[in-house]
């Protein structure tokens, strides 16, 4: 069955549009700098930066501390949004480098910081955690923040928007993860932190986050099948919730924090 557009033109369409649709948390931010705090030289990468908005909050709380940061992401698009944002922010552009996650352009060694944000299903994580693994210096930190299937499954989508659970297949569980960073002998899992957000929003605006595709998730369904669990997802909310302006739910992330070991 056809879905809505091939996925691979996802975040090449979405680019203009992205940051607006998504929520962004500065919770992960504040507490990644906590645990950065005996850094003083922080020389970084965000690998799936997209639009750059984590790579900005990152940047306005450790501005004194960060050398340099790379926006590093396979979409042009994504990018060019990164720098505009960047540069209406009346801050330095940092690097931005247009290329894949399991191939990152950069030199053994040569980072003390990876985060990844939103993004690492879409990788493909061995080779991801390979390539971590080789540009970090010992001692050197990769914070992977995401959400996991099971958290997923719980969200307003997963709750009410049929066949959103069953579609989003690329997302890990947590054993699953760590399973993989297992597989490699330098890296460390050193702790892992679950974020809760307490979320209120409208019929209206859900609505329009889904036939914006704010998640790729949706761009898995069929144009029938999406218009049919739009409707479905309407009527659910209304049953559940009575009130179409006071809908309310909890998403949940997770972090995870590696060290690399010498
Ligand atoms: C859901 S967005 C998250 C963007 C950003 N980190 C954020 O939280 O707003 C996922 C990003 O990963 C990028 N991406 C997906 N697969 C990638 C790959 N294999 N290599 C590099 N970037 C990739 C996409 O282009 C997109 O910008």
């Amino acid at each position: 069955m056809s879905t809505h557009y091939k996925h691979s033109d996802h975040f090449r369409k979405i680019a203009p549009a992205y940051q607006s649709l998504r929520i962004t948390d500065e919770e992960p931010i504040t507490y990644i700098v906590h645990q950065l705090k005996s850094l003083t030289a922080i020389k970084a990468a965000d690998i799936g930066c997209g639009t750059g908005r984590y790579t900005q909050l990152l940047f306005r709380h450790l501005r004194d501390k960060i050398r340099f940061i790379y926006g590093i992401d396979y979409s042009g698009k994504m990018l060019g949004q990164f720098n505009r944002r960047f540069a209406e922010d009346g801050i330095r552009v940092p690097g931005t480098i247009k290329a894949s996650a399991m191939c990152l352009p950069l030199s053994d060694e040569s980072l003390n910081c990876i985060f990844t944000f939103n993004a690492v299903h879409h990788f493909a994580l061995l080779e991801f955690l390979h390539e971590t693994a080789r540009i970090l210096q010992d001692g050197g930190y990769l914070f992977v923040y995401t959400r996991l299937r099971n958290q997923n499954s719980r969200s307003v989508w997963g709750r009410f928007f049929p066949l959103f659970t069953s579609k989003e297949t690329r997302l890990y569980e947590e054993d699953e993860l760590k399973e993989s960073i297992a597989k490699i002998p330098s890296l460390r899992l050193q702790k892992t932190r679950t974020f809760e957000f307490n979320r209120k929003s409208n019929l209206e605006r859900l609505s329009y986050q889904a036939k914006s595709h704010h998640y790729s998730t949706f761009g898995l369904y069929s144009l029938s099948e999406f218009k049919r669990a739009l409707n479905q997802f309407h009527d659910n909310l209304r049953d559940y919730f009575g009130d179409p302006n006071n809908i309310r739910w909890v998403d949940e992330n997770i972090l995870l924090i590696l060290q690399k070991e010498g």
